[in-house]
């Protein structure tokens, strides 16, 4: 997109409209997206259109501003800091301190930066503040929320004559920088693209503040007739004259062109740029006010403020409005899709300075991200995350990770169910016992009370009996008549007790309840059916039959969560390869700690790899979209992990339980990309995004939060990298 030297226009009302009395400042905040995820052509089109779109239907003064400021760990680490100093837990100092140690390291690494970006738009009073932050939000794709702005600058400062014109701070400077405030004069006739020459700048490590004011858009017949006139003014001149005027004829045609855009539909704005450069000395500011007018000159005409100009051009950086601010602003016309690229830096994110659990680091800017999973602050709910990735991914690796963050940091314990005998290697960095399961050693009772309702418990059970028996229970008679019987028989068994209390040893066995649904029936027929049934269920889940040790005993692990803090692990690698008996202690397993976990409200994260294992019984998805609904209502977080992201959009059921997993993670999915084209569930993706996700390395992945999608490293500590890192 070529930015065209527009001729200045002027009208009568110029001045007037600016001033209007009735206009309110409305300001906002603005979540930056990632740029980097749009790399591609198409995409960056369909961004300038919609970014075009939203102020092409600006109908009073609007201003962008972003601030790109140092920033640091430090509130991560003095919350480290704290945390371990709070906390009774011996573990959790220590291993507080080795991370804290680590963000020292990687403090003392970076140079971050944190980026702001902020709107004001100017409306009448009548309008609400909803009503453009719910069009900015649309139209920009990113959180927008009412907010005041930043001051660019705090406490007194003065003004400092040349050589340098620039704002200096009164007294003790204690961090203040000195500041330089240069503004717009011109733009050229060059081709600009969201990355040059603006948002560029932001890449230079340089502390900056920009502001984009558009203290006008023109009804759109009037800037038509404006630029008419100066189109048929300027071929007038070019008629007379016998000079070679290629300037002329250069604004005839770009005047024309831009006149083709509003023909078009597209809208005319007068903008102007304002850019603040901080830096801690005269020569520092010097050289930096020097590389950014470098930057720009090929582009636009920037000078430096001079003398009070200074002061006014930093006010630029409040809800101030233009028209109080300078009679005559020095603004440039500007077309809408050209205005639209001067936003590139709502693309640019960097460095969020917050408490949280550190999930990655930024693979194009090396800054960790830091989500609060929490928000302990706010009493908000944890939000389930579904991860996919192929063997060897990193999945494993990061889940260790961030279970071990989050218990330190937050203290908050988890659950892992986990097939292949890696909780080892946690349950050693954590020094609790890993519970292995066994078809042998281990029994879980089917019968172990989970909910306190008898019709829930007994849906329940007799979900767990069609895994085993490996058909659906109903749907034809015969079945229809057996789960009918099995109801019967466990309805006899649970009558009478009260589930929330009972306890596992007092639940039935297999062979008491097979005992009462082998004397059911009214008919001949139906308790010859009831016979037969109780011996199917006998023969395999009771005395020698395969599952019989396992299901046909009290349950021999203790669920009862003797410490709220302790995490726990389960592992089923000892679990003999038999795909029906994993599935079922997975359920069993998940289904005990369900049973505590909804006694209390402590936050607590569930984890289950290879979920795959029990979404394929049909019988136990249900049961898993049902946990994993009911868990989020008690503070809980379940993470589920599998390999391809097919497995939970393909099937109607998986589909409901990866809905419920807002939090995405997704690592190399060799060979099963095609659903992030395909699938409604990622149309927001972009190409970009897909070709990422195609080409993702080891230990690399994308992730999705309420924040956005960002493209992260699996980045580790050193400890965590001795202990988990031979997974
Ligand atoms: N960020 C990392 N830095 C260094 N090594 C890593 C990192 N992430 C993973 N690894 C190592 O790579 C190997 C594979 O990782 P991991 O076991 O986490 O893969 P996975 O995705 O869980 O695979 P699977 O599906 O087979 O379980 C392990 O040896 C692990 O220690
Ligand atoms: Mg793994």
């Amino acid at each position: 997109m070529v930015t065209r030297a527009l001729p200045k226009l002027r009208s009568a009302v110029g001045t007037t409209v600016l001033r209007q009395p009735k206009l309110r400042p409305v300001s906002f905040l603005i979540e930056p997206f990632d740029l980097f995820l749009y790399g591609e052509e198409g995409a960056l089109r369909a961004l300038q259109g919609r970014f075009a779109a939203f102020v092409r239907a600006l109908d009073g003064p609007a201003r962008f501003a972003t601030w790109h400021m140092p920033t640091s760990l430090r509130p991560l680490i003095d919350w480290t800091v704290g945390e371990a100093a709070r906390t009774a837990n011996p573990w959790r100092t220590s291993i507080l301190m080795e991370y804290r140690q680590w963000y020292e390291e990687l403090e003392r690494a970076g140079d971050f930066q944190q980026a702001l970006c902020g709107l004001t738009v100017w409306a009448k009073p009548e309008t609400g503040a909803a009503s453009p932050g719910a069009a900015a939000q649309a139209a920009l794709a990113t959180r927008v929320v009412e907010a005041n702005w930043p001051p660019l600058a705090r406490g007194e400062y003065r003004i400092k004559a040349g050589p340098l014109w620039h704002l200096e701070p009164v007294g003790r400077p204690s961090g203040r920088p000195l500041l330089c405030l240069l503004g717009t004069y011109s733009f050229k006739s060059v081709e600009w693209t969201f990355f040059r020459p603006l948002a560029g700048l932001f890449s230079m490590g340089v502390p900056l503040g920009m502001v984009v004011d558009v203290p006008r858009t023109w009804e759109s017949h009037e800037a038509v007739s404006k630029l008419e006139g100066v189109i048929t003014a300027m071929q007038a001149h070019l008629a007379t004259t016998r000079a070679l005027d290629t300037a002329s004829q250069r604004q005839v045609a770009d005047a024309s062109a831009a006149l083709a855009e509003l023909h078009a539909g597209q809208a005319l704005h007068d903008v102007q740029i304002k850019i603040a450069v901080a830096a801690d000395d005269a020569e520092t500011l010097k050289a930096r006010v020097e590389e950014v007018r470098g930057r720009l000159r090929p582009y636009l005409g920037v000078r430096v403020e001079v003398g009070a100009d200074q002061v006014r051009a930093a006010r630029y950086f409040s809800t101030e409005p233009t028209a109080r601010l300078e009679g005559r602003p020095s603004t440039w016309p500007m077309t809408s899709p050209a205005l639209a690229l001067t936003l590139g830096f709502l693309g640019l994110r960097k460095l969020e300075p917050r408490r949280g659990i550190v999930r990655g680091a930024s693979a194009g800017g090396g800054w960790p991200y830091i989500y609060d999973d929490w928000e302990t602050s706010q009493g908000k709910k944890a939000v389930h995350e579904c991860w996919v990735g192929t063997t060897g991914a990193g999945k494993t690796f990061a889940l260790n990770c961030y279970l071990s963050r989050t218990l330190a940091h937050y203290g908050i314990p988890f659950d892992l169910l986990e097939p292949m005998g890696h909780g080892q290697m946690l349950a050693a960095a954590f020094n609790i016992r890993a519970y292995s399961l066994s078809a042998r050693r281990t029994s879980l009772n089917p019968h172990d009370p989970v909910y306190g309702r008898v019709g829930e418990q007994i849906a329940h059970v007799i979900r767990l009996y069609e895994t085993f028996l490996q058909r659906p229970l109903g749907g034809d008679p015969a079945g229809n008549i057996q789960a009918s019987l099995l109801s019967q028989a466990l309805y006899r068994h649970y009558q009478g007790h009260d589930l929330r209390t009972m306890t596992p040893a007092q639940a039935p066995l297999v062979e008491d309840v097979m005992d009462t649904l082998a004397g059911l029936g009214e008919t001949e027929r139906i308790k010859a059916m009831a016979r037969e049934f109780a011996e199917e269920i006998a023969g395999l889940a009771t005395g020698s039959g395969p599952y019989g040790h396992f299901l046909n005993g009290h349950t021999s692990v203790d669920f009862s969560i003797a410490g709220e803090e302790q995490p726990r692990i389960f592992t089923f690698h000892e679990m003999e390869e038999d795909d029906v008996l994993i599935a079922i202690a997975y359920t069993q397993v998940l289904a005990a700690l369900m049973r505590t976990a909804l006694s209390n409200d402590s936050p607590r994260v569930i984890a289950v790899d290879e979920v795959y294992r029990m979404m394929r019984h049909p019988a136990l998805l249900k049961f898993l979209i049902n946990a994993v609904k009911t868990l989020r209502t008690r503070r809980k977080k379940v993470i589920v992990i599998d390999q391809q992201m097919r497995v939970f959009v393909s099937d109607p059921a998986a589909r409901l339980l990866f809905e419920n997993c807002p939090i995405r993670v997704i690592f190399a999915q060799r060979g099963g990309e095609d659903v992030f084209y395909a699938d409604p569930a990622f149309a927001h993706y972009t190409d970009q995004h897909r070709k990422i996700i195609a080409e993702l390395p080891r230990f690399r992945f994308l992730m999705e939060t309420d924040e956005g999608i960002f493209y992260l490293d699996s980045q580790a500590s050193r400890a965590e990298l001795r202990r988990y890192g031979s997974s």
